[in-house]
C-alpha cells in the first residue's frame, strides 16, 4: 500500500483540475497577449480562472489578485517592496513576524537585515501561536509592515488574524499573511480578515505546482520586482503561465466547495489517526484540535528520532515529514518545536502527518498499525528511552 501523508508539503492534482488545462497545452497554447486568435481563445478560461479566484478569497473587483510562481515569490514580492516602498526613502525601518513563519518569510527578513533593516521574529506560547500583546508591544512608528501566517505548516495551527488585522488597523501598519497553509482547510475570506496582502500556492490545494498568487487590497500598492512586458497590468511581468492559471482557477473552486467535506470528514480521519497515536505512552501533539487546520498532526513520540521513523514508514510505503520539506534532507530538529521551547531531544523527535481530502479510511488504520509496530521497534534500540512494551499488547 502507498499511504500519501505529506499533503502540506505538496498535494495531488485533482484530476477535475487536471483535465480543464490540458487543453491549454497543445490546442490552445497562445500567448494570451499576442494579437492573433491563438491568443484571444485563452481569454474565456483566464477570466474564469482569475473570477474563481477572486470568489475564492472574497476578494473586491478593485482589488488585485496578481498571478506569480509560488507563495515563496509572493512573499517576497510584499516583503522586498514595502523595503523598496516604504523603508529605502527613509520613512520607516521596522518589520514585525513571527518565529514560526515559512523560511520564505524569515529568509527574506535576514536579507532585508542585512540592509540594516530591523525585524522583530515574535515568540509563540506552547501552542505555537503569537500572543497578541506581544504583537501590540512590538509596533512602533517605525513599523512597515506586519507578516504573520494565517495557518501554520508543521503544526497546522491557525493564527487569530482578525485580531492581528485589527492591532494592524489600529497603527496603520499594513498587514500581510502567508495564507499558503490556510486556503482550503479553513474559510479564508479577505474582507472579514481584514488583510492587506496575502500569499498562496496553488499545488497547497490540488492545484498545479508553479503557480500562485499574491491578493493587493485596493488601494495598497506595491513596487513591482518583475520588470518586462507590463503582465498583470504592469504588476508582474512574464509572459502568463495559462494552463497553471486554469488549474488553480479550477482548485480554488473545488477547495472552496469541499471546504466543509475538510471540516468534518478529513478532521474525523486526523482525530482518529491522532486519538490512536497518542495511546502511545509518552507522545504529545502541538496545539489544540479545534484551533488547527482538520488534516495536520505534529507529533512527537519520545525517544524516536524524526528521521528514523520517516525510514520506517518509507519502507512500508508511508510518506511523512519531520519538518518543512525544504529542511527534510537535513537532519535537523524541527523548528516550531524549537520555537514552543521543546528540548533539543523532543524537537528531533516530531513527526508530521497530513491528511487530504483523497486520504482514506483504510489508509490511516494501515498508518496506525506500521506506527505503532515502527515505535516497538525504534523505542527498543533507542538510547534515549527505556522501553515498556507492554502498552501495545494491552491494546490488542
Ligand atoms: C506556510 C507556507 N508558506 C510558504 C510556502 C512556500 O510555498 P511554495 O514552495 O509553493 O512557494 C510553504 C510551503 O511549504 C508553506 O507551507
Amino acid at each position: 500500500m502507498r499511504v500519501y501523508l505529506d499533503n502540506n508539503a505538496t498535494t495531488i492534482v485533482d484530476p477535475f483540475v487536471y483535465k480543464e488545462m490540458v487543453p491549454y497545452f497543445c490546442e490552445k497554447y497562445g500567448n494570451p497577449n499576442s494579437l492573433h486568435e491563438f491568443g484571444s481563445e485563452t481569454h474565456p478560461a483566464l477570466r474564469c480562472a482569475m473570477d474563481r479566484l477572486y470568489a475564492g478569497i472574497n476578494a473586491a473587483d478593485n482589488d488585485d489578485i496578481v498571478v506569480t510562481s509560488c507563495a515563496t515569490e509572493s512573499i517576497n514580492w510584499v516583503i522586498k517592496g514595502i523595503y523598496f516602498d516604504r523603508i529605502f526613502n527613509g520613512d520607516k525601518n521596522h518589520i514585525v513576524t513571527s518565529e514560526v513563519e515559512h523560511p520564505a518569510v524569515i529568509q527574506a527578513c535576514r536579507f532585508l537585515e542585512k540592509l540594516g533593516v530591523k525585524v522583530t521574529y515574535l515568540p509563540v506560547n506552547s501552542d505555537g501561536v503569537i500572543e497578541i500583546d506581544t504583537l501590540e508591544e512590538s509596533i512602533s512608528d517605525e513599523t512597515a509592515l506586519v507578516s504573520i501566517m494565517w495557518a501554520n505548516n508543521e503544526t497546522g495551527m491557525v493564527f487569530p488574524i482578525e485580531e492581528i488585522s485589527r492591532v494592524c488597523k489600529k497603527h496603520d501598519v499594513p498587514f500581510h499573511t502567508d495564507a499558503t497553509q490556510a486556503i482550503g482547510k479553513v474559510p479564508v475570506d479577505v474582507v472579514k480578515a481584514g488583510v492587506d496582502y496575502l500569499s498562496f500556492s496553488a499545488h497547497k490545494f490540488h492545484g498545479p505546482k508553479g503557480i500562485g498568487g499574491l491578493y493587493i487590497k485596493e488601494g495598497r500598492v506595491i513596487s513591482s520586482l518583475l520588470s518586462g512586458g507590463e503582465q498583470m497590468d504592469g504588476l508582474r511581468s512574464g509572459t502568463l503561465n495559462v494552463p497553471g492559471i486554469v488549474g488553480m482557477g479550477k482548485a480554488m473552486e473545488l477547495a472552496v466547495e469541499n471546504l466543509d467535506f475538510e471540516k468534518n470528514d478529513v478532521k474525523k480521519l486526523r482525530d482518529r489517526l491522532e486519538d490512536e497515536l497518542l495511546k502511545i505512552p509518552d507522545t504529545f501533539v502541538v496545539g489544540t484540535k479545534e484551533q488547527r487546520t482538520p488534516n495536520t498532526i505534529l507529533i512527537s513520540i519520545k525517544g524516536i528520532e524524526g528521521e528514523a521513523m520517516l525510514w520506517d514508514l518509507n519502507k512500508a510505503g508511508i510518506a511523512a515529514s519531520t519538518g518543512s520539506a525544504c529542511a527534510s534532507e537535513a537532519l535537523e530538529s524541527n523548528p516550531v518545536m524549537e520555537a514552543i521551547g521543546a528540548e533539543a531531544d523532543l524537537a528531533h523527535t516530531a513527526l508530521r502527518l497530513s491528511l487530504s481530502r483523497f486520504t482514506t479510511k483504510e489508509e490511516i488504520d494501515y498508518t496506525i498499525d506500521i506506527i505503532y509496530k515502527a515505535v516497538e521497534r525504534l523505542r527498543t534500540i533507542s538510547s534515549t528511552f527505556s522501553y515498556a512494551p507492554d502498552w501495545h499488547e494491552s491494546k490488542l
